[in-house]
C-alpha cells in the first residue's frame, strides 16, 4: 500500500517535471468587458465604445492547437457580437459570430462565452465587432504561434510587432450609419486613418503623438499588420526599408520583396522588416486606395520608425505614398502573392468541383418614399440584396423553425449581360434571405464577378469559416471557356479575404468540410449594410465530428 502510494507520487512527481513538454496545447482564458471609454490621443474626444478600455483592443495570443476562452460581457446600451475573422471553427461555428447569422446579439448586461480551437492555422488574424458597424473600435488582433518547437519556415525574427490599421471618425458611427440608412445616400466617410490607434498629423484630425516603432540596428522584425478599417483598402509603407511578406491571412507565403503592402479591410500581412539603414527616423505612411469614382477618405495616416541611438528631434527621411488610384501597385503586390506549397504546409486545392458559381458583385438604386431623392443605394450578389433575419439562422437552421430562409440562393446572376460595360440594366435589386446549400466535403468554385452598375469598384470579399484558393482574376468579364485554362491549381494564394479587381473577377475554390452556417460579404462595411452578402449553409456529414454539435447554454436568444 504504502510502496503503491510512493510510487503514485514519484510518478506525479515525474509528470510534474516533464509537464512542460507534454503540455502540448492549452485552455487560454481572456475577458473582454465592452466598455465606453473617453479616447485622449485622437483628435474628438468622445466616449468610444471598446474592449476593456483600450483603442485597438487586447490581441489574442495563442498556439495553434490551443483553445481560448473568452467571455464576452456587454457593458454598453448597445447589442454586439464578436467575429475571430479567419478562424475556421472546426465543429464550432456557433462561436464564429456574425450577429442574426450564427447567433443572436449579446444584449446590453448579458455574457457570452465564445470557446473555440486553432486547428490546423498560425499566423495573425483579428477579431472584432460583428454588429452593424461597430467593429470601427472594436477590434484587435489575434497571433496564432506555431505550435511548440515548430519552426517558422522563415529566419526567426529577433522581435516581432503587432500594426492595426483602422478608420477613425469624429461622430459616433452608429450615428452615421443611421444618417444614412434614413437618406438612402453614402454614408459620411471617416475623418482619418489610424496606425496602432494613432492618427499622426492629420489635417482636422491631428492627434498628439504617433505610433513609433523602436528597432535596433542589425535586428530582424516580424511585423504581423492588420486592416481593421471599414471601408477603406490601404496602402503601407516604411521610408527606406523594404519588407519580405511570408504570410497573409494566417497562411504562409513563398517570401517577396517589397516596397509597399497593399491590404484590404479583414486581410492581414506578415512582412520581416530588416532595420539595415542608417540611424534615424524613418516616416510609415498608411494611405487609401481607390480606383473608382466613389468617395473615400483621403488622408494618409503617418507613424515613424526610430532606430535606437537617434538623436532627438532628428530629420525624418520621408517616402513617397503610391497615388490614391494606384491599380498597377495593386496588381504587382496580389500577383507576386503565392502559397508556400512546401511539404509542411501543402497547398490542398480543390482539383475538382461539385458546385461551379458565378457570383456577380453590384452597388444598386432601389426606390425608397422615405429617402432623400426618392431611392436608395443597395447593393447585392446575383441581384439578391440579403435581408438581416430577426432570429439568427443557425439556431433556426438546428431548431428546424420555418420561415426565416429559403435554400434557393442562385447559383447565376438572374440575366447574363456585359457586367463590366457600361449598362445602365439590372440597377434595381431584388432581396430576401436566400441561401445556398452545400453538402458535407462538397468542394466549390465561386467567380467573382465585379460590375459597372453605378461604378465598378474592388470589392474585399470575406468567406467565414473557410480558407479559400484565389486560383484566377482578370479584368473585364470572366470567360468561362479561356480563362480556366490560365488558373493556377498548383500554388495559388490560400486565404479568407479577397480583393475583387475594379471592373474584374476573381475565382475562388474551397472544400466545405465545415457543417453550419457561414457568412460571405463585402468587407467593406457600407456594402455590407446595403446588402452585399450571403450564407452558405454546410450540411453535416455522416461522421461524429461532421455533424452541428449543439448549441452552448449561454447562446443569447433574440
Ligand atoms: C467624455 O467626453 C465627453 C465629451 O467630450 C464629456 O462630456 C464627458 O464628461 C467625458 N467623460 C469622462 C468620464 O471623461
Ligand atoms: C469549451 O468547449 C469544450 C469542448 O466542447 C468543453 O469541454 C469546455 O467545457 C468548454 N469550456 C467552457 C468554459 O465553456
Ligand atoms: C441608430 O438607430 C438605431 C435603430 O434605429 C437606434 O436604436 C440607435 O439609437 C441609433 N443610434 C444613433 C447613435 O443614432
Ligand atoms: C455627415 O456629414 C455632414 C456634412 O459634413 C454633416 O452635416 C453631418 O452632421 C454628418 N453626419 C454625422 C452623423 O456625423
Ligand atoms: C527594395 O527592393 C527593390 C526591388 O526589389 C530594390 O530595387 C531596392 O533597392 C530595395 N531597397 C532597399 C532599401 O533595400
Ligand atoms: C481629399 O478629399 C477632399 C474632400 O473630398 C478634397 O477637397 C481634397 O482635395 C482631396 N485631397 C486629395 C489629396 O485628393
Ligand atoms: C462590354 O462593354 C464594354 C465597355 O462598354 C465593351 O468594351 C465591350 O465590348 C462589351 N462587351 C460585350 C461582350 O458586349
Ligand atoms: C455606353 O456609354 C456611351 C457613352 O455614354 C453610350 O453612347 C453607350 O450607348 C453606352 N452603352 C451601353 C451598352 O449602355
Ligand atoms: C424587400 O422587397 C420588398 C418588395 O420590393 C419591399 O417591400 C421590402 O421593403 C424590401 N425589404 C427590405 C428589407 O429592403
Ligand atoms: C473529403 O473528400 C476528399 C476527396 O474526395 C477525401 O479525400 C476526404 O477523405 C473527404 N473527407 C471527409 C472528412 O470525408
Ligand atoms: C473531421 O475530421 C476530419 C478528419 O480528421 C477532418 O478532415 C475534418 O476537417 C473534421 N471536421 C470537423 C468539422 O471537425
Ligand atoms: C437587440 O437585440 C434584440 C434581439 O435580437 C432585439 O430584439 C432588439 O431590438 C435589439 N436592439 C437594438 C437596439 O437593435
Amino acid at each position: 500500500m504504502e510502496s503503491c502510494r510512493l510510487h503514485l507520487r514519484a510518478m506525479l512527481l515525474l509528470v510534474a517535471f516533464l509537464y512542460p513538454a507534454f503540455v502540448q496545447s492549452l485552455v487560454r482564458h481572456y475577458k473582454f468587458s465592452v466598455v465606453f471609454k473617453n479616447t485622449t490621443k485622437l483628435c474628438s474626444s468622445k466616449p468610444t465604445i471598446t474592449v476593456n478600455g483600450k483603442f485597438p483592443g487586447p490581441t489574442l495570443y495563442a498556439r495553434e492547437d490551443d483553445t481560448v476562452i473568452v467571455r464576452v460581457i456587454n457593458h454598453v446600451n448597445h447589442n454586439l457580437t464578436i467575429h475571430w475573422h479567419g478562424v475556421k471553427q472546426l465543429g464550432t461555428v456557433w462561436a464564429d459570430g456574425p450577429a442574426y447569422i450564427t447567433q443572436c446579439p449579446i444584449q446590453p448586461g448579458q455574457n457570452f462565452i465564445y470557446n473555440f480551437t486553432f486547428t490546423g492555422q498560425r499566423g495573425t488574424l483579428l477579431w472584432h465587432a460583428h454588429t452593424s458597424w461597430l467593429r470601427a473600435t472594436l477590434h484587435g488582433a489575434i497571433v496564432i504561434l506555431p505550435k511548440r518547437g515548430t519552426p517558422y519556415p522563415f529566419p526567426t525574427p529577433d522581435e516581432e510587432k503587432t500594426v492595426i490599421l483602422a478608420e477613425w471618425w469624429k461622430s459616433d458611427v452608429e450615428a452615421v450609419v443611421n444618417q444614412s440608412v434614413q437618406s438612402g445616400l453614402p454614408p459620411n466617410v471617416s475623418d482619418a486613418h489610424t496606425i496602432n490607434g494613432h492618427a499622426g498629423p492629420v489635417p482636422g484630425c491631428s492627434s498628439p503623438g504617433g505610433y513609433t516603432l523602436h528597432v535596433e540596428s542589425g535586428k530582424t522584425y516580424l511585423l504581423r499588420i492588420i486592416n481593421a478599417a471599414l471601408n477603406d483598402d490601404l496602402f503601407f509603407k516604411i521610408a527606406g526599408h523594404n519588407l519580405t511578406v511570408v504570410e497573409v491571412d494566417a497562411s504562409y507565403t513563398k517570401p517577396f520583396q517589397t516596397d509597399t503592402i497593399f491590404i484590404s479591410p479583414g486581410q492581414t500581412t506578415n512582412a520581416i522588416l530588416t532595420a539595415n539603414q542608417g540611424i534615424g527616423k524613418y516616416l510609415i505612411a498608411a494611405s487609401p486606395f481607390m480606383d473608382a469614382p466613389v468617395g473615400f477618405d483621403n488622408l494618409t495616416s503617418i507613424a515613424s520608425l526610430r532606430y535606437k541611438g537617434t538623436p532627438a528631434n532628428p530629420k525624418a527621411f520621408l517616402t513617397s505614398i503610391p497615388p490614391q488610384n494606384a491599380t498597377p501597385v495593386t496588381n504587382t503586390f496580389m500577383n507576386a502573392l503565392r502559397s508556400l506549397n512546401s511539404k509542411q504546409y501543402p497547398a490542398n486545392v480543390p482539383l475538382t468541383i461539385d458546385h461551379s458559381l458565378f457570383f456577380t458583385i453590384a452597388v444598386g438604386v432601389n426606390p425608397c418614399a422615405t429617402c432623400v431623392n426618392g431611392s436608395k443605394l443597395v447593393a447585392a450578389f446575383n441581384n439578391v440584396s440579403f435581408v438581416m433575419p430577426t432570429i439568427a439562422l443557425l439556431q433556426a437552421y438546428y431548431y428546424n423553425k420555418k420561415g426565416v430562409y429559403t435554400l434557393d440562393f442562385p447559383a447565376n446572376p438572374p440575366i447574363p449581360f456585359n457586367y463590366t460595360g457600361n449598362s445602365t440594366a439590372n440597377m434595381q435589386t431584388t432581396n430576401g434571405t436566400r441561401l445556398y446549400r452545400l453538402g458535407y466535403n462538397s468542394t466549390v468554385q465561386i467567380v467573382l464577378q465585379g460590375t459597372a452598375i453605378i461604378a465598378p469598384e474592388s470589392h474585399p470579399t470575406h468567406l467565414h469559416g473557410f480558407n479559400f484558393f484565389v486560383v484566377g482574376k482578370g479584368i473585364g468579364n470572366f470567360d468561362p471557356k479561356k480563362d480556366p485554362k490560365t488558373f493556377n491549381l498548383v500554388d495559388p494564394i490560400e486565404r479568407n479575404t479577397i480583393s475583387v479587381p475594379t471592373g474584374g473577377w476573381t475565382a475562388i475554390r474551397f472544400r466545405a468540410d465545415n457543417p453550419g452556417i457561414w457568412f460571405l460579404h463585402c468587407h467593406l462595411e457600407v456594402h455590407t449594410t446595403w446588402g452585399l452578402k450571403m450564407a452558405f449553409l454546410v450540411e453535416n456529414g455522416k461522421g461524429p465530428n461532421e455533424t452541428l454539435r449543439p448549441p452552448p447554454a449561454d447562446l443569447p436568444t433574440c
